[in-house]
């Protein structure tokens, strides 16, 4: 059989890891051939192609990013050359290629293709990846771990700095619809209040919870999430650019939330975006143990011809969900979730 491996969305650590195991599994036990297509969806819809061996993914464990490229290609909204839609143009390029099979490592949008692909008959297996926790169908992806890790770092130093200058600190992470790199971050790193998407902040609250921290002889930490808001308040943060998926780029809300709270506290607060370090580097070891589980499940459901799937952490069991569910909703920080963090608030 030949197998096409992808990686579609926003890298993150650990991607690198998993097209290792699923190419050393894949060819030492299965006796599969493999082909690495470039860039996402691009690759599939272009037939742009690498060759993908186990010389391919020596070294590759540790290393940050993806030796294949990525994108936020979305062949759905595709309209390419002879009238083919995206789909009719993937299907015609796997068949092309001798393809039979696909590994598909991705995020929300890069498995909603798969699904669509599956459905269309493409044999299909997806793997979950993002920074930033958010499939509902998984306990934990890979590369959230990392992310975490990089944030509790910097807040671990923001904290030094701060209380040199008895600042307000305000440190912007990476989440766009969810909290959770800010929720595990801040409560890794001891911040004085965490916002997240989930739950719309009361401007007033925030700058009372300042406060309180100064009076305490402490310099705050506010951690933010990109995607976080205050309550009945429509805030323009971006140049409202989308991508292909139709989502806002985000950034922008530490920027005004420092300000806010300098402007109503008298107090001094800067504001530090930790952006796509967040994404780069070497994944934490949890990150890699999980990736490479991930890939050596996936091939292995490749082997067991059991397309449709993706691959997910249940406590500690990897197991097979069906690709429509994997991405039916978001997974959300809870309420009681929240509210073991508010208790070190102030
Ligand atoms: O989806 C992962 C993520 O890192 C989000 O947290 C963030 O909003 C987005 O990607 C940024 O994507 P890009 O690098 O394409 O701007």
């Amino acid at each position: 059989m030949r197998v096409g491996v992808l990686t579609g969305g926003g890298d993150c650590p650990g991607l690198n890891a998993a097209i290792r195991a699923i190419v050393r599994r894949g060819i030492q036990e299965f006796g599969l051939e493999f082909v690495g297509f470039r860039d996402g969806w691009r690759g599939p819809l272009e037939g742009d192609t690498v060759p993908l061996d186990v010389q391919a993914v020596r070294g590759l464990l540790p290393r940050g990013g993806t030796i294949l490229g990525s994108s936020r290609t979305n062949p759905l909204k595709d309209t390419g050359p002879g009238g083919r839609n995206g789909i009719e143009r993937i299907k015609d390029n796997l068949a092309g290629l001798g393809v039979d099979a696909l590994v598909a490592i991705g995020g929300e949008d890069t498995l909603g293709v798969a699904t669509r692909l599956y459905g269309e008959g493409v044999n299909v297996v997806g793997v979950p990846k993002t920074i930033d926790n958010d499939l509902g169908a998984t306990d934990y992806t890979f590369g959230f771990d990392t992310a975490v890790n990089i944030a509790m770092e910097a807040i671990d130093r923001l904290h030094t700095t701060a209380e040199s200058h008895h600042r307000a600190l305000i440190v912007e992470v990476m989440g766009r619809h969810v909290g959770w790199i800010a929720l595990h971050a801040g409560l890794a790193g001891g911040a004085n209040v965490i916002l997240i998407p989930e739950r719309p902040f009361d401007i007033e609250k925030v700058c009372a919870l300042v406060e309180h921290r100064f009076q305490t002889r402490y310099a705050p930490i506010v951690v933010v999430a990109e995607g976080a808001h205050p309550k009945n308040e429509e805030l323009t943060l971006t140049g409202g650019q989308l991508d292909a998926f139709g989502h806002v780029r985000l950034g922008g809300i530490g920027q005004m939330l420092a300000a806010e709270i300098e402007k109503r506290t008298g107090k001094e607060a800067r504001c530090t975006v930790l952006g796509h370090i967040q994404r780069g580097g070497t994944p934490t070891a949890f990150d890699r143990v999980l990736a490479t589980r991930f890939g050596e499940h996936a091939i292995g459901a490749v082997h067991d011809e059991a397309f449709g799937v993706m691959v997910a952490l249940r406590g500690t069991d990897i197991i097979r969900v069906p690709l429509s569910e994997a991405t039916r909703e978001l997974k959300m920080v809870p309420p009681e979730r929240y509210a073991e963090a508010e208790v070190f608030f102030g």
